[in-house]
């Protein structure tokens, strides 16, 4: 990658840590954001999503590091002076206000009347809430009252939007609908997302890139692709999305490639990726995704196998599997003229292809 001027960044985090009574929240976070990028911090609860953001924010003051915006250090700047919106899980709407007054609140705050009128009008068209000016935010549904804090948050014009899972306390399909929604917004208006999410799906989906937390730290930034296809950690290989690990010491190494013999058993893997940071003797795990994971009669593949269980999800069908490698997840099509779902017991083989395995140190 090139290198960047930070003119380029919108936001620069440099070794930010956050101790709560002597616990870190938020452990030694370096994170380069782009304009117009989409960056999503994923983690599972208590990671340090919430805290970040709110550094970020200014509602909270790093314990140690830097936090810039626009090229300027932020560190006494506080929370109004950043000029960034914010869209809370709780929302936090006023009760007793209309929906335009809700939207038009930050520019009365802010006294900028003369274009008053036609920004909040321009935001509930975005957003698509014509016609819902006077009412209650108590008399809309949950994906209109999210519609209504976006736009509030947007209507003066930040060019950087926090988001903190805004859409977690909803169900599926409306989920679905709005983080397409969401997308089509940042996209229309140009503006940088920091989203916070703890679905891995949620985050593939929407962004640009992905930031994987674990206890404080981020264990990988890349896009949602390098995040899923290419995981570094064991971590960020489990976390996102499902995975079969496989343990083994490199047996092999060369320029393009290393193989790995796996414990317990006289299985070779070959491997493509992720390979840079093992030696020969060092002990390593291979993640493949179930989705690679092919399945053979006996002999066809080079692991051989049973099928322990299976569980259907319409288009494919997962199943678990015991092999001499170990225990392994193969996701294939669902076909139910082929003799699918295979029975509990059936002796098959397992395969998968070379560029489908990831290397990860151990
Ligand atoms: N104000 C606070 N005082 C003490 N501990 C806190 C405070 N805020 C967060 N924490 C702790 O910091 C850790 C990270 O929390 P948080 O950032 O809310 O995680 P996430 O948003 O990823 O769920 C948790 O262990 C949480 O209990
Ligand atoms: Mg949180």
């Amino acid at each position: 990658m090139p290198i960047q001027d930070s003119a380029d960044y919108i936001l620069q985090i440099e070794n930010v840590t956050k101790t709560f009574a002597g616990s870190k929240a938020v452990d030694n976070v370096d994170l380069n954001v782009r304009r117009g990028e989409f960056v999503t911090l994923l983690g599972p609860s208590g990671c340090g999503k919430s805290t970040l953001l709110r550094m970020i924010a200014g509602f909270e003051v790093p314990t140690s590091g830097r936090i810039s915006m626009r090229g300027q250090d932020m560190s006494n700047r506080p929370a109004y002076e950043r000029e960034i919106g914010m869209v809370f899980q709780n929302l936090a709407l006023f009760p007793h206000m209309n929906v335009y007054d809700n939207v038009a609140f930050g520019l009365r705050a802010r006294n900028r009347l003369d274009e008053l009128d036609r920004k909040v009008r321009d935001m509930l068209s975005l957003v698509g809430l014509e016609g819902f000016e006077t009412r209650r935010t108590g008399q809309i549904s949950g994906g209109q009252r999210q519609r209504v804090a976006l736009a509030r948050s947007l209507v003066t014009s930040p060019d950087l939007l926090l988001l903190d899972e805004p859409l977690s306390a909803l169900d599926l399909k409306l989920r679905r609908q709005l983080q397409i929604e969401l997308k089509r917004i940042q996209q229309e208006i140009g503006i940088t997302f920091i989203f916070v999410t703890h679905d891995q799906e949620e985050a593939l989906s929407m962004s640009d890139r992905v930031a994987v937390m674990n206890k404080g730290s981020v264990e990988q930034f890349g896009t949602a692709i390098e995040t899923y296809h290419f995981p570094k950690t064991e971590f960020v290989a489990r976390f996102v999305g499902e995975t079969n690990l496989l343990r083994g010491v490199v047996s092999e190494r060369s320029s393009d490639g290393a193989v790995i013999c796996l414990d317990d058993c006289d299985t070779q893997v070959s491997v493509l990726t992720g390979t840079e940071v093992a030696a020969k003797g060092d002990r390593v795990a291979v993640s493949i995704r179930p989705e690679y994971v092919v399945l053979g009669s006996p002999d066809k593949h080079p692991v051989s196998a049973q099928i322990t269980s299976h569980s259907f999800s319409g288009a494919t069908v997962t199943y678990a599997l015991n092999s001499v490698a170990g225990p392994l997840l193969a996701q294939v099509p669902f076909l139910p003229d082929k003799g699918h779902p295979l029975p509990k017991g059936q002796a098959v083989s397992v395969g998968w292809p070379a560029d489908s395995v990831t290397l990860i140190p151990e």
